[in-house]
């Protein structure tokens, strides 16, 4: 039988996929790289956790193409570039949309900068940028300075910005929302993600909403956010000078898209909240040692705020009342290899043995 599936359809992608939804022309030459379609992972130790038959789904971003969520936007975002023109992409970064644009430049052959906090961008994540072979400009400043100069940058018409002050990246972004709807059969009754510059949870918010509008879903899941303890200002409700937190991701002070976050948070009847770092890293090793999801520090924050939902007094956002049956999604939003720093201290332990069956044996401890 004659097959009319084109290349690009075999490949992929977001905007094959959701192409009514976004804001391309049939005109517009599609950047991808296979983004999107990430496993739904229902979580039958997490569903136990909150109880009342509820059901826990981990939607795990850390599958795509550079093992982050920033891909679905990217596509999107590089793809208008390239349509308008653009021959050099810039972006500042806390790690991942460097390593994103990075990739997505290199795929459409044309150039990209990418400004970063110096000595805090996780070692995966500036390799993956090295290695697509991004102009790397490390700034004695931290993520908030890098976005402001690189908003002057965008000004000169040199470059066309992909930091999710881009529109076109969010637009990509709310395909995860898309793909959660599409799979559950409608929105889940929660959605729990983690909250740096609030790119994302804007993102969803527009994308639940859109599909509602659309007659593809019933309801709109109560959006609660995670900031981490030390780089919290939507929770603080003011600008943080100096954020600090072992998710380097989410070390932001001064979010782009503040505002939209909390609409998204108002009209969704859901909250915003923190969580500690040793939450955050406890929370880390949990989902990879019992449900074999290995994600970065930043990630885990949707998984340490369920946990601080569910047994937390002082929780934004308190599960102890949450109707039964409820479906909660956590999104976990970038691979655990692209951060591999704090492991490798716990891998220290790790001491080389006789080669014989019997010290290999005794070793094993099991
Ligand atoms: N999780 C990860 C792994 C991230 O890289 C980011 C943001 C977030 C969560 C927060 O998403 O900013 O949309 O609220 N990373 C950006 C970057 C800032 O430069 O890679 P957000």
């Amino acid at each position: 039988m004659h097959s009319t599936t084109t290349k690009s359809q075999r490949s992929g992608g977001v905007i094959e996929c959701y192409r009514e939804f976004l804001p391309v022309l049939p005109t517009t030459p599609i950047i991808s790289l296979g983004e999107g379609n990430t496993p739904l992972i229902y979580s039958p130790r997490l569903s136990e956790r909150v109880g009342r038959g509820c059901e826990v789904f981990v939607k795990n971003e850390g599958t795509n193409p550079t093992g982050s969520f920033k891909d679905r936007g990217m596509t999107v975002a590089v793809s208008k570039a390239i349509e308008r023109g653009t021959t050099a992409l810039i972006c500042a970064s806390t790690g991942n949309t460097s390593a994103s644009a990075a990739a997505y430049a290199a795929r459409a052959g044309i150039s990209c900068a990418v400004i970063l906090p110096a000595g805090k961008i996780a070692t995966g994540k500036l390799l993956q940028a090295f290695a697509y072979g991004a102009r790397i400009v490390p700034i004695d400043g931290n993520f908030d300075d890098a976005l402001r100069i690189v908003g002057k940058l965008g000004e000169t018409g040199d470059f066309s910005i992909v930091n999710s002050i881009n529109p076109d990246r969010i637009a990509g972004q709310k395909t995860a929302a898309f793909e959660i709807v599409d799979e559950l059969g409608d929105a889940p009754v929660f959605h729990l993600l983690p909250v740096g510059n609030a790119g994302n949870i804007t993102a969803y918010w527009a994308g639940y909403r859109e599909y509602l509008a659309h007659e593809r879903s019933t309801k709109l899941p109560a959006t609660i956010g995670f900031q981490a303890a030390g780089a919290a200002p939507i929770f603080y409700d003011r600008i943080i000078d100096k954020p600090e937190t072992r998710a380097s991701a989410i070390r932001i002070g001064n979010p782009a898209s503040w505002k939209q976050a909390r609409a998204a948070i108002v009209e969704s009847r859901g909250a915003i909240d923190m969580v500690s770092d040793d939450e955050i890293l406890a929370a880390q090793s949990w989902l990879a040692q019992h449900e074999g999801i290995f994600v970065e520090p930043a990630s885990a924050a949707s998984i340490a705020g369920l946990f601080k939902c569910c047994d937390s007094d002082d929780a934004a956002y308190s599960f102890e009342k949450i109707p039964g049956g409820s479906r909660i999604v956590c999104t976990v939003t970038g691979h655990g290899l692209k951060d591999p720093d704090v492991v490798i201290q716990r891998m220290k332990e790790l001491k080389p043995v006789a080669a014989t069956v019997t010290d290999v044996r005794r070793a094993i401890k099991l």
